[in-house]
């Protein structure tokens, strides 16, 4: 695995997957997020618990404020395939404030040294619970949880406090 991306340095190249309508889209790092101050959600996995029922609600909620203090884009991303994060994306943000998108192939997460193994859940090697920040592509604050179970220094609160 690659070492854990820090502050300064500039988003890999790689590829993150979304679904658009019934159009799978491949979006190319850096390129969609050039020129623009943007949050990057990190989560072990669509719909399971923590992050279905706190972890993502709370972004969704704090969307509209911290779109106004300057986030251009807030984008989820997990390990799923690009049909299961839309479903997901549907389920927890109906108004459609976060995108959702795939790293199925755990592109982004290999590449930001971001990725963790949780066989003995089934879920296999996935994303850990991150949030970036980036400014035009370079990395601006990362924090990660210690533990997937936990949402402290990712949670949406903290990312007002702090980046705001
Ligand atoms: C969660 O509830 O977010 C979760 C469950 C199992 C593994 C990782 C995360």
């Amino acid at each position: 695995m690659l070492s854990q991306i820090s502050p300064w340095e500039r988003l890999p190249p790689v590829r993150l997957c979304e679904l658009v309508d019934v159009e799978l889209r491949t979006h190319a790092l850096p390129s969609l997020f050039a020129g623009q101050r943007i949050i990057l959600i990190g989560v072990p996995g669509a719909f399971t618990p923590i992050c279905t029922k706190n972890h993502i609600p709370r972004f969704v909620e704090l969307a509209p404020s911290l779109k106004a203090s300057g986030f251009q884009q807030i984008v989820c991303i997990a390990p799923d395939n690009p049909w299961v994060m839309a479903e997901w994306g549907k389920q927890v943000d109906p108004q459609g404030r976060i995108r959702f998108m795939s790293d199925g192939n755990l592109e982004f997460g290999r590449h930001a040294g971001l990725t963790v193994a949780l066989p003995a859940l089934f879920v296999g090697e996935c994303l850990k619970r991150f949030v970036l920040i980036s400014n035009n592509c370079v990395v601006e604050k990362l924090s990660v949880e210690k533990s997937v179970f936990d949402v402290t220094c990712t949670a949406a609160s903290e990312c007002i406090a702090s980046c705001s």
